[in-house]
């Protein structure tokens, strides 16, 4: 993988959402993934939540049966999940706080605060040959503790970036390139995500360290608009276009 080439990992999680939204079994989450791939993603990410409010059990067999590309399974770190983990065996897994009020994933994972159970968890899953990243803030701290955990890959947060405006924004791309620094520094692969959009995307695709990203929200909307392919090839287009811009 060269830096002028980061994949696009398509979250469809809110494809789930609106078949949820009626009952039945439209549209179809797997069906949204293949179109996906169809149109330039390089993975597929399912957040089976606690709650199961958008993603089913069933859902992620079918994504890891029936989609022929990698599938990042985010999760809490809790006993169900791993169990479940074992029983998909996915290419990776993407470690997330929960919080059952939340609309969405609201923060990063704190791994200081878990440091006492992340080492053993990420063990478990690596142990069944699949490839742990934290979902972490931007913040040098959580990044190094992610290296003490034996966390090969991190995402960072991208949620406060794309919120931000003026100063604010200038400072958050500059908490999340120092982050990629950091990570890269550690050995630690890093991947972003979260509120990304056409309009957010590109000042983070030129962070050269950010070898993924993992976008869903957005995309389902313009699903809507524009079409659910059509917006996922913009999406690939815009990251390779920003990547490229860097290193011109
Ligand atoms: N990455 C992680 C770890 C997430 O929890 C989410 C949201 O489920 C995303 C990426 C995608 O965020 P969005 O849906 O806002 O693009």
């Amino acid at each position: 993988m060269t830096p002028q080439s980061p994949r696009l990992g398509v979250n469809i999680d809110h494809i789930a959402t609106i078949r949820n939204a009626r009952g039945g079994d439209n549209p179809d989450p797997v069906r949204g993934a293949l179109i996906a791939m169809e149109h330039g993603a390089d993975g597929i990410t399912a957040h089976l939540r606690e709650d199961r409010r958008h993603i089913r059990d069933e859902d992620m067999s079918r994504l890891r049966a029936e989609v022929p590309l990698k599938l990042n399974f985010e999760m809490a770190v809790t006993e169900e999940m791993l169990t479940l983990a074992r029983e998909i065996s996915p290419h990776a897994c993407c470690l997330v706080p929960e919080n059952r009020a939340e609309i969405t994933t609201e923060g990063g994972l704190d791994a200081i605060a878990a440091g006492n159970v992340l080492p053993d968890y990420v063990a478990r899953l690596a142990d069944a040959g699949i490839r742990v990243s934290l979902f972490i803030d931007p913040d040098v701290a959580q990044v190094e503790m992610a290296a003490r955990v034996k966390a090969p890959v991190i995402e960072l947060h991208t949620g406060r970036f794309c919120e931000a405006t003026g100063e604010e924004r200038a400072r958050e791309l500059k908490r999340l390139t120092e982050a990629a620094r950091v990570a890269e520094e550690l050995g630690i692969e890093c991947h972003a995500g979260h509120g990304l959009t056409f309009d957010t995307i590109a000042p983070v695709a030129a962070i050269p360290q950010i070898l993924e990203f993992n976008i869903g929200h957005f995309l389902v909307g313009e699903g809507v608009m524009i079409g659910f392919g059509p917006a996922v090839a913009e999406m690939k287009r815009l990251i390779i276009q920003a990547r490229q811009a860097a290193f011109a």
